[in-house]
């Protein structure tokens, strides 16, 4: 992957203003001070809970907990990856990103696979119109002609040499192979991967054709042949007619996840434009990621038999860590023998839309399940049953969701909630919802750095040195703060994908009851109290010390001098 540097994202983050940037996507009105409101466009509400602050760059919504930057706001308004993000960023300020020689070459070969794919798309779109027995077959599974021509349905003719004939040159070849549409022979020379195929081309999110799958026209093996795995084509990422349904709808209310192509297109065709498909792999919890940026709630169809069961349940184990709050799953298993494309045949829209309406939560799905691997009869197989289930739960990110499970299944077992979870009460309240005890000064001094960075200009002493778990981090940020112009959208950006990111990204939303005017004291006082801190521990090893041997006069005189400048 190509990396843009660090420190021109930071540089990009000072020329945007986040509030004209939102302003622009969701009107905002002004409120208090510099913050400015509107209805959170991340979730459906009617009171304004979404607020964004001028001075922190910064927004952050009380109602379903969305936050960030300016470039966290516009990658999940847009649903853009974090390159295009910036991509579009440096556009709009109109500053060039720099890159390294080596992926500029990069990113222009991608351009030119894309181009390709593209042209090939046209060229099998051409033999689609002039093959009979093609249409014939699209016609045979109830394709209309504007479906095709939407979801740019092709034809791959038979033999061996049409792609490289029609498109190989000596600036082409090389391309033509990385994007896996020319085969090398062992024995010198190339042949078409795609021969007497129906070509399904596959659109990144963007809709940039990066690949192709080909069913065979009538019978034979292999039944689907997919690209390969290439520079522009990740089947463990991309998801098949993605692409289509945010076209259709930018704000996904739900996405259904399909077996085949011909699900998706079928769905599509009767209007249901929520579909996608994986490429003959199975689901991966990255495919899932990348889809909820676009939706809170994902359906897993499957087969009814028992194949279907076990896919289920291989997706539900891909799931499970990524249930936080706010999302749903669920699971729709068809009846034997159908498929989405063979029932939305002979069902309505509206029937087919209301077996999603009753497909099954994941926490049904997930309690029935397991109930069916071991047997409830006996005592043994029902001891067996709540460590099968506490043990997928405990891999639940803590959550309301978690604790509704633990509570389901210390029912379902009749067993008290506390022999389920030797950990129990921990971490599982939200921490801006417990702010009944007061903070650390450690916390208090780092949240309010991070909240108002500029505080690291009033203090003007060396930092204590200490031993205490964060301190290390606070240190770092006060540096920070202390040599560049930081906002709390830009630190953000510093720690992004770091294993701090998340307390930072806490710290940042904390809500506290400190008035503007006060927050240089508390933060005065909160390293006031660190400093005491460190000089008491330094005396008391000089004391623990003293007690057992001599101190050297050296010792004597620090712990002198600290005893009578002791800080109270
Ligand atoms: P139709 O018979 O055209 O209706 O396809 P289907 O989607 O009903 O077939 P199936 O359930 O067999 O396949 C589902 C998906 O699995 C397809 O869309 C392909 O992505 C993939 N697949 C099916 N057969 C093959 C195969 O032989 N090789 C590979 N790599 N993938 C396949
Ligand atoms: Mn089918």
């Amino acid at each position: 992957m190509e990396q843009i540097p660090r420190e021109f994202i930071q540089q990009l983050l000072e020329r945007v203003e986040i509030v004209d940037l939102i302003d622009a996507r969701v009107p905002l009105r002004k409120k208090s001070g510099n913050n400015y409101f509107a209805c959170c466009p991340f979730h459906n509400e009617k009171s304004a809970s979404f607020s964004v602050s001028q001075n922190k760059q910064f927004y952050h919504c009380f109602g379903c907990g969305a936050h960030g930057n300016a470039i966290d706001f516009l990658m999940n308004h847009e649903h853009l990856t974090f390159p295009e993000t910036i991509e579009s960023l440096a556009k709009l300020t109109g500053m060039e990103i720099p890159r390294e020689k080596k992926s500029a070459h990069k990113s222009i070969s991608h351009q030119s696979l894309y181009d390709l794919l593209t042209q090939i798309t046209q060229f099998y779109q051409t033999q689609l119109r002039q093959s009979p027995i093609a249409i014939q077959y699209l016609k045979k599974r109830g394709i209309s002609g504007e479906i095709a021509k939407e979801f740019c349905l092709g034809y791959a003719p038979p033999g061996w040499d049409n792609i490289r004939q029609t498109f190989g040159n000596a600036t082409t070849l090389q391309p033509l192979l990385d994007c896996g549409m020319l085969i090398k022979k062992e024995e010198g020379g190339y042949y078409d991967r795609f021969r007497e195929r129906i070509m399904f081309p596959i659109h990144d999110k963007r809709g940039r054709i990066i690949g192709f799958g080909g069913r065979i026209l009538e019978t034979g093996e292999p039944k689907y042949l997919n690209s390969p795995e290439t520079p522009v084509f990740q089947k463990g990422h991309e998801l098949y007619g993605l692409y289509y349904a945010l076209r259709a709808n930018r704000q996904l209310t739900r996405v259904i996840i399909v077996e085949g192509y011909m699900d998706v297109i079928a769905l599509f065709q009767q209007g249901i434009t929520y579909a996608v498909a994986t490429m003959g792999t199975a689901t991966t919890a990255n495919h899932l990621q990348r889809l909820f940026r676009h939706t809170s709630e994902i359906i897993f169809c499957f087969d009814g038999d028992q194949a279907g069961r076990t896919a289920g349940w291989r997706a539900l184990q891909q799931v499970f860590p990524l249930m936080r709050d706010g999302i749903q799953v669920r699971f729709l298993f068809l009846p034997d023998g159908e498929d989405p494309d063979s029932l939305i045949r002979k069902e309505s829209k509206e029937q087919f839309e209301q077996r999603i309406q009753q497909a099954v939560s994941l926490s049904h799905f997930f309690f029935q399940a397991l109930a069916n691997q071991t047997d409830l009869t006996h005592m043994d197989g029902r001891a067996r049953y709540v460590k099968l289930a506490n043990d997928f739960i405990h891999q639940l990110p803590d959550s309301f969701f978690k604790k509704m499970m633990q509570e389901e299944l210390s029912k379902k077992a009749g067993i008290h909630l506390d022999s389920l979870q030797p950990r129990a009460h921990t971490k599982t309240l939200n921490p801006v919802l417990t702010k009944a005890k007061p903070p650390s000064p450690l916390r208090l001094a780092m949240m309010l750095l991070v909240q108002y960075p500029e505080l690291a200009q009033c203090y003007h002493e060396p930092l204590p040195q200490l031993e205490l778990k964060g301190f290390d981090l606070f240190c770092e940020l006060f540096n920070l703060a202390k040599q560049h112009r930081l906002t709390t959208g830009s630190i953000l950006e510093h720690w992004r994908g770091r294993e701090e990111e998340k307390l930072i990204v806490k710290l940042a939303q904390l809500e506290h009851m400190i008035p503007q005017g006060g927050v240089e004291n508390e933060f005065l006082g909160a390293l006031k109290q660190l400093n005491k801190l460190a000089q008491t521990l330094i005396i008391e090893r000089l004391l623990a010390k003293a007690s057992q041997q001599e101190l050297s006069s050296e010792e004597k005189s620090h712990l002198n001098q600290l005893i009578s400048t002791k800080i109270v």
